[in-house]
Formats: structure tokens, C-alpha cells, sequence
């Protein structure tokens, strides 16, 4: 039977579901904005009811993800304040280490990969373009958002800028999410077809001990033979 170990608490999996949500309507709603000269632009606002309605569901959409991620970064320092998270997410040096090391062994001049704790550095990579993208994508979809508002205070450049900034950054996070977040998260050999542990919270303890296997000696201790491991611990949540 398989065993399992738990990786993600609720807090995580809500977190999860509420952005991938809100930044699939987001997507849906924005790009045909920005190709409307478009046959599949004008479908899919006639399929929605019309300009109107389209703008109205990015603009609900963006002001939950915006509370969203004020929610999560809030959460995040006053529990790392409290020394009740370990920032497990933050890069370091081993990080680069491990990149290069993972090159090298992709290109066959060394035998081994590296061995990842809790997440490894491509996981740390999109979570901080998850964020800092994010931020951009808050900040200048205010500003178009109140471009009365913003422009008794700042320049009005600031406007066609915003709009540039917002159309291609969303553009570029779609494409990064599409491609590099679902393969590696999905589609890459060993994970094909499907990885639950984000909407489960659940990962197996054999896939646990050969994709983090620092985190898993950490929560079991090697076990030298095949010696059963104690029941696992939840880890403490991370951001
Ligand atoms: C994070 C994912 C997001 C994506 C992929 C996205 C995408 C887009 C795109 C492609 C456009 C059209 C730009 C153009 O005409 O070239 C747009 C417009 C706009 N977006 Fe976003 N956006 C996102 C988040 C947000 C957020 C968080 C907000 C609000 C805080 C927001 C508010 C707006 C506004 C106000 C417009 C102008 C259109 C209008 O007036 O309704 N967006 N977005």
C-alpha cells in the first residue's frame, strides 16, 4: 500500500486554488482586450456577454487576486516574525549550486543530480516570479484602473506605461504558467500525467524521498534498510 506524507496544509491548497482561479479568468478576460482585432477575441467576449461584462469580471477578478496577495505576503512576515514559519522558499546559495550542478548533469559531465530539501531552486524560481510579477501586474492594473485618481499625484505618463508594463508582464506570466509551470509541475518525466499533492496535500513517501530527499531525511531519518518510518510529522507551512 502506498504511503504518504503530508506536504501541503489547507491554508496552501486554498492559497493555491484561489490563484490559479483568479489568474485563469484573469487571462481570459484580459487577452482579448489586448488582441481584439482577433476572431477568437471577439468569440470569446461575445460568449461572455459582451465588452462590458468582460472588463467587469477582470476587474472583480484582479482586486481578489490583489487582496489575495496582500493576504498571503501579510501572513507570511508576521508568521516569519513570530518564528512560527521556516522560510523554506528563500534562495540561497546552495540554490545556484544546485542549478549548475543539474546542468551539468543534463549535459553528462557529472554522475549524479543534486539532492533538494523542501523545494528546489526551480520551484523557488516561480514562486518569486509568481510574487514579484504579481506585484507589477497589481500595481499598474490600479493604475489603469484609476487613472483619474493616480494622475493628480503622478505624471500622466504613467499611464500608457502602466498599460504597456501590464499587457506584456501578463502576457509573459501566461506564458511562463503554461509552459515551464505545467510542465515542470505536470508533464515532466516521472510526474506525467498529474501531480495532486497540491489539491490533496498528500505526496507519496517514495516520490517525497527521490525529488526532496533532504526534506525527507529530515522528517524520517534514513532508514538504513527498509526498516519502516516513523508516522511523518506536518511540516510547518511555508509561504
Ligand atoms: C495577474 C494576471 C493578469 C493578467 C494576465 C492581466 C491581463 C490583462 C490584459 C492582457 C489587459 C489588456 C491590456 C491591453 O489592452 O493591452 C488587461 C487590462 C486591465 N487589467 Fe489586467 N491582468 C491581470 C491582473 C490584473 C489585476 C490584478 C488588476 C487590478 C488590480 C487588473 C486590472 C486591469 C485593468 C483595469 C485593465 C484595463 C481594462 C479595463 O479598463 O477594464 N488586471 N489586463
Amino acid at each position: 500500500m502506498t504511503e504518504y506524507a503530508i506536504r501541503f496544509s489547507k491554508r496552501q491548497r486554498f492559497e493555491h486554488a484561489i490563484v490559479m482561479t483568479t489568474f485563469v479568468l484573469l487571462a481570459v478576460t484580459g487577452f482579448p482586450q489586448k488582441f481584439f482585432e482577433t476572431g477568437w477575441a471577439r468569440g470569446i467576449v461575445s460568449l461572455i456577454g459582451g465588452l462590458d461584462h468582460l472588463r467587469f469580471i477582470h476587474r472583480v477578478s484582479g482586486i481578489v487576486f490583489s487582496l489575495f496577495t496582500m493576504w498571503h505576503i501579510g501572513v507570511a512576515v508576521i508568521l516569519a516574525a513570530q518564528r512560527k514559519m521556516k522560510l523554506t522558499l528563500l534562495p540561497n546559495r546552495q540554490d545556484f549550486k544546485d542549478a549548475v550542478q543539474q546542468l551539468r548533469y543534463d549535459l553528462g559531465l557529472v554522475e549524479s543530480q543534486p539532492a533538494f530539501d523542501r523545494f528546489d531552486y526551480r520551484q523557488k524560481f516561480e514562486y518569486w516570479g509568481l510574487v514579484l510579477g504579481g506585484l507589477v501586474m497589481i500595481m499598474t492594473g490600479l493604475v489603469l484602473y484609476f487613472p483619474m485618481l493616480v494622475t493628480r499625484f503622478l505624471p500622466g505618463e504613467l499611464i500608457p506605461a502602466s498599460k504597456v508594463a501590464h499587457s506584456n508582464e501578463g502576457l509573459m506570466a501566461f506564458l511562463v504558467v503554461i509552459t515551464w509551470h505545467i510542465y515542470n509541475a505536470h508533464l515532466a518525466p516521472g510526474i506525467f500525467p498529474y501531480d495532486s499533492s497540491i489539491f490533496t496535500g498528500r505526496i507519496s513517501k517514495k516520490r517525497l524521498k527521490h525529488e526532496h530527499p533532504l526534506e525527507y531525511a529530515r522528517l524520517y531519518g534514513e532508514p538504513a534498510h527498509d526498516e519502516p518510518a516513523p508516522p511523518a510529522p506536518e511540516t510547518p507551512p511555508t509561504p
